[in-house]
């Protein structure tokens, strides 16, 4: 059984403990931040733009997020995976939410799925909960309305947005789920959501009066440079290093000297005799 599951993750918020969270998207990268003792690891939609190079979430499939889900569960052995529901796989009914998100679970093995809305998607989070499988909600800057939005826009600024969600995210908690992202939340208000809830925020571009934090692991990694988002703090310069080692190897190949016999499987050659003789036959 994983360290991290929904009861040691409430017990963490009831003890006032700091939950950290990172998108993650391959078997690799799981490994790393299951060694790194990261709570939670999510297979975020945001794979549309860091994995397939899309200008946003919306093109990405269950069966994508299938894939890419089994082969994080496959690397997290301690870190709870909770695994995204793409766009148009749960807005059209909560029967349709319902066999998705089962669907998800069964063929990923993750421990919770995540979907974006609030009241309007309460009936599907209710259908999803009511199935014992548990559901992270996501509201404030949902990237799945990023045309309805008219691009991706911090929310909650004035009075009656601000009051939608809080209301959006109530309506979350009140349908079942156990989590619930606020993405770029203005931070009091998002400190009192997470004052007026029971159950955990997960906070990005919200502030530090969140319960958790959530990055998308290249931001958070420097590998992403095209776009850095106002919230996104850079911990590494990963994209550097990695650029740096592809031209270090570049040049290695192009000038002979990679591989080195200690590369090589000198060993098991063949006697300088046979060889000769290959030569002469062919
Ligand atoms: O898809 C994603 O990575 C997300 C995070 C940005 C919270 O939803």
């Amino acid at each position: 059984m994983s360290k991290n599951t929904v009861a040691t993750l409430k017990a963490m918020k009831e003890n006032g403990e700091k939950i950290s969270q990172i998108t993650c998207y391959d078997y690799s990268t799981a490994r790393l931040l299951d060694a790194a003792g990261i709570n939670m690891a999510l297979v975020g939609d945001s794979l549309g733009m860091t994995m397939q190079g899309y200008k946003d979430t919306l093109p990405v499939t269950v069966e994508e997020m299938i894939i890419y889900g089994r082969s994080v569960v496959r690397g997290c052995e301690n870190t709870m995976v909770v695994v995204d529901m793409p766009f148009m796989s749960y807005q059209i009914s909560p029967a349709q939410a319902l066999e998705n998100a089962g669907r998800i679970m069964k063929e990923t093995g993750c421990a919770a799925i995540k979907l974006e809305g609030g009241k309007t998607v309460a009936p599907a989070i209710r259908a999803i909960t009511d199935a014992g499988i548990p559901v992270v909600g996501h509201v404030g800057m949902t990237p799945q309305s990023t045309n309805a939005f008219g691009g991706f826009k911090v929310q909650g600024k004035g009075e009656a947005n601000a009051r939608r969600v809080l209301e959006d995210a109530l309506a979350v908690q009140e349908a079942g789920a156990f989590a619930v992202t606020l993405e770029c939340v203005p931070p009091k208000l998002a400190a009192l959501i997470t004052k007026k809830l029971d159950i955990i925020t997960i906070g990005i571009g919200a502030g530090s009066g969140c319960d958790a934090q959530v990055l998308v692991c290249q931001d958070l990694l420097g590998m992403f440079k095209d776009f850095v988002p106002k919230f996104v703090k850079q911990f590494a310069q990963v994209g550097d290093q990695m650029i740096d080692a592809f031209k270090a190897y570049d040049q290695e190949v192009k000038a002979g000297t990679f591989p080195a016999p200690e590369q090589s499987f000198a060993k098991s050659d063949s006697s300088d005799e046979f060889l000769a003789q290959l030569d002469s036959e062919y």
